[in-house]
């Protein structure tokens, strides 16, 4: 229990709230001619068996007072500190750098941008992937090489695998959907690769599917000149070669000419092979057209004049600010 001196200076303490105030009710209870002092001062006046008790109360009331200076006087301190940080207008501000697109980002939505103009719709398929889509309906050999332990990263579940291109959601589309098709896929893809300046194990793939009555390699040649155009920002010359791929019947190599008349292998096409349609649920004697896919990876590379492929996955702003 403390005293009525204490009970009353605690609460003129509530109110103060400066410094200044603070040494003035000092002053009223411990200075000179204090409350506390003078009762002191009092002492002397009592019986001797009554002055004892009194000294010792007049102690322990004069330590409370000086705790709760103290204390007022910290949190006085403390408040104005906090005030002080808060109104500095003078400390510099804080600054704030803005973020931008990643490179491989901006090839994939330029490219589409320049698709959906032409009437493609953008889709997208699992990463995870069963060997059926990536491999069979493919029309790939069950002996084909790129179905082996060093190309494909097959997972622990029997029959599933990361899938090694972004091909098998043609056949996933035109399954459950009914011609004319016109799509592109943009999509992560998977090979069980060692990485070097122009591999990496997770790349980037843009697969692109027409289906109509009469398309033709006309209406592809067509179509990527229109694209290569556009994405470079030039008059892109454009060479196909002829090629492989199981899933097309003729397939070809499109190679395009840098700026310095250098010929780079950019994507692999072909008119979609009838046992692919076939395996859809799309009837190849009324149905044709052509797919294609690129790396996207690469295309950027070129687009940018980018050396090494895995500094696009290296996080370095160095790198990144550069685009
Ligand atoms: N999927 C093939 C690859 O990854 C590319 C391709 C797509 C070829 C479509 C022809 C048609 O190499």
């Amino acid at each position: 229990m403390s005293s009525k001196v204490i009970e009353e200076l605690k609460n003129n303490l509530k109110i103060v709230n400066s410094q200044e105030k603070l040494e003035n009710i000092k002053a009223k209870y411990l200075g000179k001619k204090g409350i506390i002092t003078l009762a002191f001062k009092e002492l002397g006046k009592l019986a001797h068996e009554k002055r004892k008790e009194r000294g010792v109360f007049l102690q322990k009331e004069k330590k409370q007072a000086e705790n709760l200076f103290l204390q007022k006087k910290e949190e006085i301190t403390k408040k104005l500190k906090k005030e002080k940080t808060f109104v500095d207008i003078t400390l510099p501000g804080k600054k704030f750098s803005l973020g931008h697109i990643h490179p491989l980002s901006q090839v994939f939505k330029q490219s589409q941008e320049i698709f959906e103009k032409m009437g493609f719709l953008v889709v997208e398929g699992p990463e995870l992937e069963i060997e059926w889509y990536n491999f069979d309906a493919l029309n790939f050999p069950k002996d084909h090489p790129a179905r082996e332990m060093q190309d494909t990263l097959w997972v622990k579940e029997k029959g599933k695998l990361m899938r090694t291109h972004t091909s098998p959601v043609q056949v996933r589309y035109m399954e459950k959907n009914s011609p004319p098709f016109r799509i592109i896929v943009p999509g992560v893809t998977f090979r069980n690769e060692a990485t070097d300046a122009s591999h990496e194990v997770q790349f980037n793939q843009l697969e692109c599917l027409m289906v109509d009555k009469e398309v033709s390699v006309v209406d592809f040649k067509a179509i990527i000149q229109n694209f290569f155009d556009q994405l470079f920002e030039r008059k892109v010359k454009v060479r196909l070669r002829p090629g492989f791929f199981p899933f097309t019947e003729p397939s070809f190599e499109i190679d395009i000419q840098d700026k310095k008349g250098n010929w780079l292998e950019c994507m692999g096409a072909g008119m979609v092979h009838p046992k692919v349609l076939e395996n859809s649920g799309v009837d190849p004697q009324k149905w044709q057209g052509f797919a294609f896919g690129f790396g996207a990876d690469r295309m950027a590379m070129i687009k940018f004049g980018i050396n090494d492929i895995r500094l696009f996955y290296s996080s370095d702003l160095r790198f990144l600010n550069q685009f």
